[in-house]
């Protein structure tokens, strides 16, 4: 905690993301004690509004997470009567020069820190931070921006992105998130790496197969479809979320936990993949499907949907990392929309034991029963290594059991949500879990050519139904690879 004055703006206050996530993450971080005592939250919209129509607009997702938790309502209150609003255009400094003198009413002439949450469409980031820098920087502390993605479609777009934002503010200044990052098990994955003696020496070609990064959702773009259809599934979560798990789960060790030296290792990992080929991708698009009564309908049935349109909501591909740890190994990536389950894991198959004594004795499909590490990001986070063991009894029959690490039963508290993380380390100026522009570089220039190519080439996705598994295609890329997918096993 500091004594300085501390304002978070949050431009696009009236918008989903903001109502779901950042203004209750700001709250959890009050409850907690996280936040300077002079704390301040100013909603800025086009929306005309009063401080008072924000606080109930607000209050309405607020929660306590834990419903008996000690003054709940009275935190809520204190924290309401520190939000205020402030409706202006988002390309009108003179809206941000107003903005700047309630700021300053509030700060009192003291040391002021403040950070704008962008939660707004990408194309109008420029104008804000244009407005922002020059009319409602801190005189006296810092000033930060958080951006979230889509951080442009391609290489391009996205530098031509990095150089406007640039022109107003430094690589300092600037809080890249992927949300993806503040998930308690990929914030582990490294503890997991890096402090267990009994996975490092094994993390390499010697000893893993193949790794697998599934993500899956069990409802479409339902109201979102104007944006993902201008971005689809590989942009949406691949290029991001995927790759930045991959990044963290493959780096070499870096120097130190300094934001500098990780982000170091993540570009070097990054720049050491190649890039994808056509041949590389299965995708698929959901369509229509009745079940149980219930019409679920198909992508292009979305009224904000093109009905011609070829956007993925599903895509399996697979990657490879050519440096002498992971020579050969495939890394596998799965996501979808409109699939029969919500998870995100990460699954990593071991290599079969050599010469098998049990193999030759009683007959077990060991190509099926090698040893495999999960690591479930959601729901349900937990981590479990899968062990081939002895039934108990006479005789000698094996099965394959779980080492089984589940967060619930282990840990008592509640985990957080990712943008609390986030919102505290860019608070705090801790820039390990954002991206670099040279990262965001990297991560472009892997899938770029594959995304021109798929829509030069007007590749028609593969349909699959509404809450099925996605597309079959998706088994056979695994295959080509020697790879089973392990979530359907
Ligand atoms: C977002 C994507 O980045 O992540 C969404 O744009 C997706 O399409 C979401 O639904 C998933 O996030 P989470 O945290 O709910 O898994």
């Amino acid at each position: 905690q500091t004594e300085s004055n501390l304002s978070v703006t949050v431009v696009g206050a009236s918008g989903d993301l903001a109502k779901k996530k950042i203004f209750p993450a700001l709250f959890a971080l009050f409850y907690e004690d996280c936040l300077p005592p002079n704390f301040i939250v100013f909603g800025y919209a086009r929306t005309k509004m009063t401080d008072e129509e924000l606080r109930e607009m607000i209050s309405r997702t607020l929660t306590c997470r834990i419903d008996k938790r000690e003054n709940c309502g009275d935190k809520m209150e204190e924290f309401l009567q520190r939000c205020f609003y402030h409706s202006g255009q988002y390309d009108s400094e003179e809206h941000f020069a107003e903005l700047d003198e309630k700021l300053k009413q509030k700060e009192e002439g003291k040391v002021s820190n403040r950070l704008f949450y962008l939660s707004i469409p990408p194309n109008i980031f420029v104008d804000v931070v244009r407005c922002a820098s020059c009319k409602a920087s801190s005189g006296n502390g810092w000033t930060r921006v958080i951006v979230e993605k889509p951080f442009g479609r391609d290489s391009e777009s996205s530098g031509e992105l990095t150089r406007s934002l640039k022109q107003y503010l430094a690589e300092e200044q600037i809080f890249r998130i992927d949300h993806y990052l503040g998930k308690e098990l990929v914030e582990n994955l490294s503890v997991l790496r890096f402090s267990n003696l009994v996975f490092e020496p094994l993390w390499s070609r010697n000893y893993i197969r193949n790794v697998q990064f599934i993500f899956s959702e069990d409802f479409g773009t339902e109201g979102r479809g104007g944006y993902f259809d201008n971005y689809g599934i590989i942009r949406d979560i691949m290029q991001n979320h995927l790759l930045q798990i991959l990044a963290l789960f493959a780096m070499e060790t870096p120097v130190s936990l300094d934001a500098e030296d990780v982000r170091n290792e993540k570009v070097k990992v990054l720049r050491s993949m190649r890039k994808l080929r056509l041949e590389d991708v299965v995708i698929g698009q959901y369509k229509g499907q009745s079940k149980g009564g219930k019409t679920y309908l198909g992508y292009t049935e979305d009224p904000t949907v093109p009905n011609d349109s070829l956007t993925p909501t599903f895509a399996a591909a697979a990657l490879f990392i050519d440096n002498a740890r992971w020579d050969g190994v495939p890394f596998l990536m799965k996501a979808g929309k409109a699939l029969n389950t919500r998870r995100a894991e990460i699954r990593v198959q071991f290599r079969h034991v050599p010469g098998n004594l049990y193999k030759r004795n009683f007959g077990m499909d060991m190509d099926k029963a090698t040893n495999e590490l999960v690591l479930r990001v959601q729901p349900d986070e937990a981590i479990y290594l899968k062990i081939n063991n002895k039934v108990p009894g006479l005789g000698m029959r094996l099965d394959r059991s779980d080492l089984n690490l589940l967060y619930k039963t282990r840990y008592s508290k509640e985990i957080s949500d990712a943008y609390e993380r986030l919102l505290l380390d860019a608070i705090e100026g801790e820039r390990r879990l954002f991206i670099r522009s040279d990262e965001l570089d990297a991560a472009w220039s892997i899938f770029t050519p594959l995304l021109k190519e798929l829509e030069t080439k007007k590749i028609t996705p593969e349909l699959y139904p509404y809450g099925s598994r996605g597309p079959v295609g998706a088994h056979y890329l695994a295959a080509e690879y020697n790879v089973r997918w392990g979530d359907l096993a």
